[in-house]
């Protein structure tokens, strides 16, 4: 039998750090508020010159290093971002071209926060099923540009950052299982509602979310997901050693992981230092949790995330 396995694992974030003391500066907010509402305490953000394809570059770098193979060797790339460097061609494509290589298929994912757990369902049955060794699995954003800077309910949430992991072909079970969902009927409720025409830019270019409502359908569906993903695996929740979920409130991620009775202590939480990322949520989370010894071979990992369209999943890995 043929599985896929995480063979390394990568991250990068921007130099920049921007605290809550600054937004306050910026809009009419406070830290406290922040803290309180959100969990989120700094966040990253990209230099001007600085690209998505740029901080998947560095996080892919990392991610090559540790899993102990060249660029050369990947063959295959799928990078998850709502953030691409342009219209076309893909983000995917010009990360190729930065790694230095050519020839493997290259594309991008568009599932806004939930980006990384559809990318890497995606690459993992291009893997279990033959077509190739080495997937390059990324997901890079830089939501720092589609923010209204006067807007205090969406400025104060997101940062910029990447995650990548290396997924390579196995004899033993490393993702057990992937669930994807979506809803386009929720597709108002979380946007940047804007295009180009004619050279003009038509709508809004900024993200426009009714918090309130992303909130409740969040709590919701993880809990669902996460069931989910123990069902089909035949584990409780006991089982997990590690939630990795996506980072965007404290709440929502405390309330998850209450229903489901798995301890705070079982939780990677990034949220205070990155704010949140979108698709680089959880393989940024992921990465800090491997380097710093929390996850250890063995282990049972559950990642699940959330995000505009409405889209959800999860990955349940035996790491
Ligand atoms: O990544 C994709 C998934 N995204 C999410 O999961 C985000 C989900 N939603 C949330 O995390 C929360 O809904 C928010 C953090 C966005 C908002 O928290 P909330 O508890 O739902 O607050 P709210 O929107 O109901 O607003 C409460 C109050 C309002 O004032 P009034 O009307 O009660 O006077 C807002 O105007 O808080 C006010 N407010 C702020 N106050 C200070 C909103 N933003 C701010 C702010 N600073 N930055």
């Amino acid at each position: 039998m043929t599985y896929s396995r995480i063979s390394g694992t990568g991250s990068y974030l921007p130099e920049r750090i921007l605290t809550n003391d600054e937004l306050e500066r910026m809009v009419d907010t406070s830290d406290e508020w922040i803290r309180t509402r959100t969990g989120i305490v700094e966040r990253h953000i990209a230099a001007d010159n600085e690209m998505a394809s740029d901080l998947a570059l560095n996080a892919s770098r990392s991610a090559l290093a540790a899993a102990g193979i060249q660029a050369a060797e990947i063959d295959l790339i799928i990078l998850a971002t709502t953030t691409p460097d342009v219209i076309f061609p893909s983000t995917a494509c010009i990360l190729q071209d930065k790694l230095g290589v050519g020839g493997c298929p290259a594309f991008d994912v568009q599932a806004v926060c939930s980006g990384f757990v559809y990318a890497l369902a995606t690459a993992d049955m291009f893997v279990r099923g033959g077509r190739c060794r080495n997937a390059l699995v990324v997901g890079a954003e830089i939501y720092s540009r589609i923010l209204d800077w006067s807007d205090r309910s969406t400025c104060v949430l997101f940062g910029d950052g990447a995650g990548a992991v290396v997924l390579t072909q196995s004899d033993q079970a490393g993702i057990l299982s992937t669930h994807l969902h979506a809803d386009g009927s929720h597709r108002e409720t979380l946007a940047v509602p804007a295009n180009i025409a004619g050279g003009k830019l038509r709508g809004t270019p900024f993200v426009m979310m009714e918090g309130n409502a992303v909130f409740k359908f969040a709590i919701q569906v993880l809990e669902e997901a996460v069931e989910e993903a123990l069902a089909e695996n035949d584990l409780r929740a006991s089982d997990i050693d590690w939630l990795i979920p996506h980072q965007a409130n404290i709440r929502i991620i405390q309330s998850t992981a209450k229903k489901l009775g798995i301890p705070m202590e079982k939780v990677v939480v990034t949220l205070d230092k990155h704010g949140n990322t979108s698709a680089a949520s959880i393989p940024l989370a992921l990465d800090i949790a491997v380097r710093d010894g929390r996850i250890k071979p063995g282990q049972h990992v559950l990642l699940e995330g959330v995000g505009g369209g409405f889209t959800w999943g999860s990955a349940l890995i035996r790491w």
